[in-house]
Formats: C-alpha cells, structure tokens, sequence
C-alpha cells in the first residue's frame, strides 16, 4: 500500500525551531611546525586544504554566519575562499586561541544561536559529529559542550582532567601538565560549542599563561565549570579518535592524508564496491559510489565525482569532478575532468577527457583520444589519436584515426558540428567553424574548410601521381 503521507495529521510543534549555530574558524596561526612558506590551514588532505575541509563540516550545520579567524599569510588564505560565504576577523600578532576567538567573536556580532569554535587544521572532522556536539549543548543546556578523543598516543593534545565524579574541571595544555596528568588519555580536539552568551563570559576570564604568554582558549573550561551554574561543561567523546585528528607538523599531516585514505576505502566498501589493491587507490571525502563499482589498482577518484553502479574504472586511473554513468568502463591510463561519462561508455586505455565534455551512451573513445567542451552523441566511435575540441558529433559518426578539429585560430576558439552517421576519414582536419551533415563523408587525409552538405563526399587532397621506375633512375643517376 501506498503510504498517503500529506494526509496524516502533522505533529504540532512543541517549541521554537533551535537558533542557527554561529561558527568561528580559527586560522590565524603561524604553524611554524610545519616548516612551510604557506599557512598551515591551506595545506592539503585528500586534495583539500585544511581550512576548506573544516568549512565543509561547519557548513554541514547550515550556520547563520561562518567567521575564519586569520592572520599569517592572510592575503593567500583569503585567496583560498573566493566566492564563500564567509567573513573574516584579523588576528595579528598571534597571542593564542583564546585571543583568537575573542577577535572572531568580535565579528560575530550580537545573536540567538549557540557559538562554534572549531580549530582550521582539525581536516577529518564528519558533519554528523559536529551535529550531534551541537544538539548535545542545546539538550542538556549547557554552557559549553566540545570533543575528545582518545587517541593511541595522547601526544602533545590538551588533556582533559575530570573529578572523582567524572565531572569535566579543566584542559591542561602539555607543558604545565603535572606527571599524573601527562598520563591522561582523554584529550581536547579544540573544537567547542558554546551557549549564545558563554563564550563571551568566558573570554572574559582568560589570563595570559605566563609560560607562553598567550591567552588559551582551554581554559574556558575551567572558567565555566567553576562558575555560577556549576558543572555546565560536558566532553563528548568521539568514537573514531582518527576523526579528531590536529595537524601540527608534516608528519600529522602524512598521517591525515593516510587516516583519510582509508576511510574512503572503507566508505567504498561498505557501499559494495570492489576495490583491487585498496593500498593505491584513493578516493576523496566528495566521491559518491554506488553498488557493483569496481576500482583498479592507482585509480584516483578526486572532487565531486559521481560512479553510477557496475561501472569500472581500470588501471592508473584519475577521475575528477566527473560522472560516470552505470556500466561506463574508463581506463587504464585514464584523465577524466569535469566530464559526463554515459552509460555503458568505453573510454581508453590512454584517453584524456577534458572539462565540459559530455561522451553519450555506448560510445568508445580510445588511444591518444584527447576532448575538449565536446558533446559526443550515443554510439560515436574516435578509437585513435584525436583531438576533438569544440565540437559536437552526432550519434553514431565514426572518427577515424588522427582527426583533428581546428579549434582555435590564434584569438578564438569555433565549434565543428559533424551530424549523425558520419564517416570522417582518418587524418583529416575540420577547421572550425566548420558544418558536416548528417551521413557525409570526409576521405582520408582532407583538409575540410568548407561545410559539408548531408550525404556529400569532401575530398581536398591531390590527385595521386606515379612515377614509374624513378627509383632505379635515381640510384643509376647517383653511382654514375
Ligand atoms: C590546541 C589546543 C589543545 C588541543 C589541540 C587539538 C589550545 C591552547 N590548545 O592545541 O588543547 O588538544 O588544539 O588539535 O587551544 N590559532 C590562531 N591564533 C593563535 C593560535 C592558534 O588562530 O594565536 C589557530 C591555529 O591556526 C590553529 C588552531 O588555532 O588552526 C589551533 O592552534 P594550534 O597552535 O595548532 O593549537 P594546538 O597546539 O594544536
Ligand atoms: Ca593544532
């Protein structure tokens, strides 16, 4: 039976729908750790920067304002966010993470949502954990809800120190930790949800820590434990410590790339893809994947890329911002970009699709095939080396060998438009713009300038001459 969902009695809501959180990205450090010219925030895991990886979870909470908080090398990590919906708060000297969100918090403004702080080199940070913090705050209305994780080794991350009760008292950072607290397995994932008004209060309270002389955004959680309300402060634990994972130095951020990696093969497996060698292959946090795909060894599924089921992407592969309909095969030795790949298509070995090409329903594109902004409609054969740039083949022209559309005459770039079962004799050249009709035929080697009518032959080449015996007189000329 039919469910007859618009007819069931809607629920009445029972309270105000929770104010949009408000996010502060901290990015102003100068993550001398990383021994790097570039920002720490804009190097990259899984072909992201830091900082874009941490948007992209923050974003998952629809917040009403995003502020990233910046400072060295400003101009570039501006640079790195054209066209988001983002403010920025500048923070210059560094004097810390609590400096920084009191500048971030500046830029907030006034508002009814709770306040996020999330630390721009944090890059394997889900959405649904954000959430869960989130509603974890609103919930139990506290004053402040942030992550921990237990990692293997609890390394150089702020340890969180509770009571006998289990109670959450404070995070101390390594260097003033006492022996007994060095020990601690929890610690901070420097991501934190405040109530509207907390942050504020807590920012307030924050003393320079004379050891480093910078202002720790940490200790808020000794401030708001020990204030009015107290025990308004709760960790939740991250089940996945990999999630929680900071980027300090090369070596966290060889260990995101490798934590990142394998949960995006374990994504690909448990959405029933086969994947041959999962050690080489990789596949971006963005990579959608349906059932029956199967992925060669060294493929590597990037950006937002879409494989529809039982398709095949084969050896050497690379496969960007592309989708690949169901039963496409592509590969080995493969550059898919920007492109729509139809369904059952065989793309390569040895082909390159380029942005804005659309290859149809059964097509066959393969060896040294370059495309380029080019429609291929359903059934069209280019099997070897070609370049089809700016153009549009209809359904089921065959493109010999060595064709090559001219699309481009040293300012402009023109289309070629071939029509339905066409012929276009191996190395030929269509100098575009340029019109061939539907079932015309272009003989080998033509240099085609003019439009072809439908059903037309174009031939532009020379008469073939031969010289009867011209090699013989040639040899009797030269010894003679
Ligand atoms: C911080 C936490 C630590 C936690 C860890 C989690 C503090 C004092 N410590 O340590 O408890 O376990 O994160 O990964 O917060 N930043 C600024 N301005 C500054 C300093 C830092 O914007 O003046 C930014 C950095 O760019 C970075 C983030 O804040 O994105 C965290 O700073 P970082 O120096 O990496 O802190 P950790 O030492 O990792
Ligand atoms: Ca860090």
């Amino acid at each position: 039976m039919k469910r007859r969902a618009r007819e069931r009695p809607r629920k009445p809501r029972t309270s105000a729908p929770a104010a949009a959180p408000r996010v502060i990205i901290l990015a102003a450090g100068l993550g001398s750790r990383m021994r790097s010219a570039r920002p720490k925030v804009l190097h990259r895991v899984a072909g992201r920067t830091l900082l874009e990886a941490v948007l992209a979870s923050a974003e998952g909470l629809r917040p009403e304002r995003v502020v990233v908080v910046i400072g060295a090398g400003r101009e570039s990590v501006v640079a790195s966010l054209e066209g988001r919906s983002v403010t920025f708060a500048v923070q210059d000297p560094p004097l810390g993470t609590g400096d920084a969100a009191r500048r971030g918090l500046e830029s907030l403004g006034e508002g009814a949502g709770p306040v996020v702080v999330l630390a721009g080199d944090t890059p394997l940070l889900r959405a649904e954990t954000l959430r869960a913090l989130v509603e974890r705050q609103r919930e139990d209305g506290l004053d402040l809800a942030f992550l921990s994780f237990v990692p293997p080794d609890p390394g150089a991350f702020g340890r969180v120190v509770r009571d006998a009760r289990g109670r959450v008292r404070s995070i101390v950072e390594l260097a003033v930790a006492s022996p007994r607290e060095r020990k601690i397995a929890e610690v901070n994932a420097g991501v934190y949800c405040f109530a509207p008004d907390a942050l504020a209060r807590a920012l307030a309270g924050l003393r320079k820590n004379p050891v480093s002389r910078e202002f720790y955004l940490t200790d808020a959680v000794q401030i708001l434990a020990r204030g009015k309300g107290n025990g308004r402060v709760a960790a939740v634990t991250v089940e996945d410590w990999r999630e929680a994972w900071g980027v300090n130095t090369r070596r966290d951020l060889a260990a995101a790339e490798e934590l990142e990696h394998r949960r995006g093969i374990e994504r690909a497996l448990d959405a029933g893809v086969t994947v041959l060698d999962p050690n080489s292959v990789r596949i971006g946090p963005n990579v959608v994947l349906s059932h029956d795909v199967v992925l060669h060894p060294f493929v590597s599924l990037e950006g937002a890329t879409v494989l529809e089921e039982g398709c095949e992407v084969l050896a050497f592969t690379r496969v960007l911002d592309s989708r690949l309909a169901a039963g496409a095969v592509v590969g080995p030795h493969t550059d898919v970009e920007g492109a729509q790949i139809g369904p059952r298509a065989r793309v390569g070995p040895f082909s390159r699709i380029r942005p804005g090409s659309e290859i149809g329903e059964d097509v066959r594109v393969g060896n040294f095939v370059e495309t380029k902004n080019t429609v291929l409609r359903r059934g069209v054969k280019a099997l070897h080396l070609s370049y089809l740039g700016d153009a549009d083949v209809g359904a089921e022209t065959n493109i010999g060998a060595g064709v090559i559309t001219c699309n481009y005459d040293g300012e402009k770039k023109h289309r070629t438009e071939i029509g339905e079962k066409a012929f276009i004799g191996s190395d030929s050249q269509l100098v575009a713009p340029v019109k061939v009709g539907d079932g015309a035929y272009v003989g080998s080697g033509t240099t085609v300038t003019e439009d072809v009518p439908a059903g037309a032959l174009a031939l532009s080449r020379s008469a073939q001459t031969n010289k009867e015996g011209w090699v013989a007189r040639r040899k009797a000329k030269k010894s003679g």
